[in-house]
């Protein structure tokens, strides 16, 4: 099944001094399972193209289909019960509440979706080595853990679709491997699908796809290998 397909997608901004086209006929179909790395010079638009896939922004123009239904189908709160519960994020910036503990700021993911699993919290945390961080809060911690931490928060719900915007952006070797590891087999053994926005070349050659952005437009979509 594909998760999103993207027909004729443009994103434009309206400035003071004229119009900013950030995306520019976007024509994409992900299915369900794959394990797609993004890449592109800074500015090239891959941000803005996963915040709008995953519904969190809109589009200017085009069509883009998300789990098979028009994006315009979706009521307001139809979208957001999908990505709380289909869809995790991780953002180049964290966005993690600051006035929460590293605990509470996963919890808080679990309880939008209704169901707190307070074992499977603990072994996420463990799995990505911020167990120890529990109760700190996030302006406590480095890039790194706060990284693991958004990580974590992501994948509390068992998202069927994760994006991931440069989430080694801030990890050393050691700890890129690990998360390499852990997108490896949330792919292969849970099938989720994986978007992820990358500079990092070990994790584009991991992906099974490669889609290169260019001021806005695609200019490379390959299966790796
Ligand atoms: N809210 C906004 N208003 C106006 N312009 C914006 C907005 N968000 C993004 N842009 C512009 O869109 C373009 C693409 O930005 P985007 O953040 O998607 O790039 P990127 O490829 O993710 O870059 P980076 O690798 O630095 O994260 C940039 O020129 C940026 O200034
Ligand atoms: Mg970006």
């Amino acid at each position: 099944m594909s998760i999103i397909k993207a027909l004729n997608l443009f994103k434009t901004y309206t400035l003071q001094d004229g119009i900013d086209t950030v995306l520019k006929d976007i024509n994409l179909t992900i299915n369900e399972g794959e394990y797609v790395a993004i890449i592109g010079p800074t500015g090239s638009g891959k941000s803005s193209l996963i915040r709008i896939l995953s519904g969190l922004e809109q589009k200017t123009s085009g069509n883009l289909m998300l789990f098979e239904k028009p994006i315009e189908n979706y009521s307001t709160d139809a979208l957001t019960e999908l990505r709380i519960a289909d869809i995790g994020f991780v953002f180049q910036s964290y966005q993690l509440i600051n006035e929460l503990t590293v605990y509470e700021n996963i919890e808080l993911a679990a309880t939008l979706n209704g169901f707190v699993d307070k074992d499977k919290i603990y072994q996420l945390m463990s799995e990505l080595h911020i167990k120890s961080y529990a109760s700190f809060y996030p302006n406590m911690l480095s890039g790194g853990t706060k990284q693991r931490v958004a990580i974590a928060r992501a994948l509390i719900n068992n998202p069927r679709l994760l994006f991931l915007d440069e989430p080694t952006g801030n990890l050393d070797d050691k700890t890129t491997n690990q998360l390499l590891l852990l997108l490896k087999e949330q792919n292969e053994l849970h099938q989720r699908t994986l978007i992820i926005i990358t500079h990092d070349k070990d994790v584009a050659t991991q992906a099974k796809r490669v889609i290169e952005l260019k001021n806005g437009a695609i200019i490379r979509d390959e299966t790796n290998g």
